[in-house]
């Protein structure tokens, strides 16, 4: 079988290793603070070598380790952290962005400009330097991570909206297009309510 990421599999594993360990280590630090945590649960994958070669492909790109990991491609590493409050995503997005060798490339904003389809998120693309040669040769290397934040409400419904692409559902369509949409506008004003919530109760 075609290995896309080939000699660099062991440091793409251990970049998204050392990053997880990261962000749980701040977060670990902020609970022991005597804080709440900072998000609900946190996940992780290296996106498999069929989804990357596929993507390579509908960008017109070769099956090198240099395009799949050091080119246009940042999502080799995926990170989702799951939040209970929206103020939460907030603070992840700034620890993130302040730890050492960390890099932002890339952000989007689907929680100020949610898609047309309801999706709510926030994506941060980074780079982060690694003691592992990259797939350019440099030692320390540059690698990358496409980090998603999203609540607890955000994550079931783009589980639910994400069954709905790969069911080719022919009747009904319009209607589940439809309330996707409304579940998701609902969801979002419950998000800011819980907020509200949980700010009256912390700063009392
Ligand atoms: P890709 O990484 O090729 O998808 O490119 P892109 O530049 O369009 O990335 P974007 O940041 O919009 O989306 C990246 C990832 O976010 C996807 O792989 C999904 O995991 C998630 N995502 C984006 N849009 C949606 C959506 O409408 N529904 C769901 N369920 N997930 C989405
Ligand atoms: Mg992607």
């Amino acid at each position: 079988m075609e290995t896309v990421y080939g000699k660099y599999r062991d440091g793409l594993v251990r970049t998204l290793e050392d990053l997880t360990k990261r962000i749980e280590g701040y977060n670990k630090e902020n609970i022991e603070a005597g804080n709440e945590p900072l998000y609900y649960h946190l996940i992780t994958r290296i996106k498999s070598e069929e989804s990357m070669t596929a993507k390579l492909d509908a960008r017109g790109l070769a099956h090198t380790p240099e395009e799949a990991l050091s080119g246009s491609v940042h999502d080799a590493c995926g990170i989702r952290i799951v939040c209970c409050f929206i103020k939460d995503i907030y603070e992840n997005i700034s620890r993130i962005r302040n730890l050492p060798g960390v890099k932002v490339i890339r952000e989007k904003d689907y929680l100020t400009n949610a898609k047309p389809n309801g999706y709510r998120s926030y994506h941060m693309i980074i780079s982060v330097e690694e003691p592992y040669e990259d797939a350019k040769g440099n030692t320390p290397g540059i690698w990358y991570a496409e980090i998603q934040l999203r609540t607890i409400a955000m994550d079931s419904w783009a589980a639910l909206e994400h069954q709905m692409k790969y069911k080719k559902t022919v009747s009904d369509n319009d209607l589940i297009v439809a309330e996707l949409r409304r579940c998701a506008d609902e969801l979002a004003a419950c998000d800011v309510s819980m907020q509200t919530i949980s700010d009256m109760i912390n700063n009392q």
